[in-house]
């Protein structure tokens, strides 16, 4: 039986999906190319949130149908509202019981969701299932285990622990290849990407946003107390106005799987 995931992160303010596609969307873009997804006829992404991915797998695969899967229907409006193209839409649904057919689409796609859920090899199993023969799954993930800024953050050197009291896997990227075959699949390719930021401040913006994000789930576990939760926001934020300071980023893994 599915396990319901409760997800952690309040959205309401849509910037965060919309900085997290500008950081991801360049890499995640080389990943899609290599693993022929510009061949694919239909693509399903999971957990599409505001449909940044949705839209990115519509760019790569021209000719392609593209359906964005998402539990949350304000973000679902929003994705609608940003999409104009015929060949993309958006339906909702869980990610760890699709509302698809067997073997219905040739690329099936999600980034950053596995460490939400607290039984990813649920979803996973979802997906190979809707997946056609001969067809891929793609995950995307990060390891949060690592982030380093010069001039040092005590905030940034936090991060890991924050994460890990709140969400289920925050360092699930290094597991992305045994969760692929305990689901069952076959011939997986793995690779990974790490960022420095200098310079501009994209990044550090998304994680001050994230943990703003966070913060009423971290309030409500007792994981911080309201006056801790702005000093790591101050902190972030001071970081983030810092244009002379670095960030070194956590790698992102992506996995892929013929099925
Ligand atoms: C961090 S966002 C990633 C959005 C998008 N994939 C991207 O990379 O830009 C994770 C999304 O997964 C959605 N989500 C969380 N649990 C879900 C579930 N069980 N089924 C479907 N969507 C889910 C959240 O509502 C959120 O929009």
């Amino acid at each position: 039986m599915a396990t319901a995931a409760r997800y952690h992160l309040d959205e309401t303010n849509l910037e965060r999906q919309r900085l997290l596609g500008k950081v991801l969307n360049p890499f995640t873009r080389t990943f899609l190319a290599e693993a022929g997804l510009s061949s694919a006829a239909r693509c399903l992404d999971v957990g599409c949130g505001i449909g940044e991915t949705t839209r990115l797998l519509a760019s790569v695969a021209p000719n392609a149908e593209c359906v964005g899967l998402e539990k949350d229907a304000a973000l679902l409006a929003a994705a609608r509202r940003q999409s104009d193209e015929p060949r993309v839409c958006f339906q909702e649904g869980d990610a760890t019981q699709l509302p698809f057919g067997d073997h219905s689409f040739d690329f099936v796609f999600a980034r950053y969701l596995m460490m939400h859920l607290p039984e990813p090899g649920d979803a996973i199993r979802e997906m190979l299932r809707v997946v056609r023969k001969g067809g891929t799954v793609m995950l995307i993930e990060p390891d949060f285990s690592f982030h380093a800024t010069h001039p040092p953050s005590w905030a940034y050197e936090r991060l890991p622990e924050l994460l890990r009291a709140l969400l289920p896997d925050p360092f699930i990227g290094r597991k992305l290849d045994h969760l692929l075959r305990q689901a069952g699949a076959g011939e997986i390719h793995l690779d990974a990407v790490a960022r420095i930021e200098q310079g501009s401040s994209d990044v550090r913006r998304c994680w001050r946003l994230t943990v703003e994000s966070m913060g009423p789930a971290m309030l409500a576990k007792n994981i911080l107390t309201l006056e801790e939760l702005a000093a790591v926001v101050a902190e972030l934020r001071r970081v983030e106005d810092d244009i002379n300071s670095v960030l070194l980023c956590n790698p992102n893994v992506c996995a892929w799987a013929r099925t």
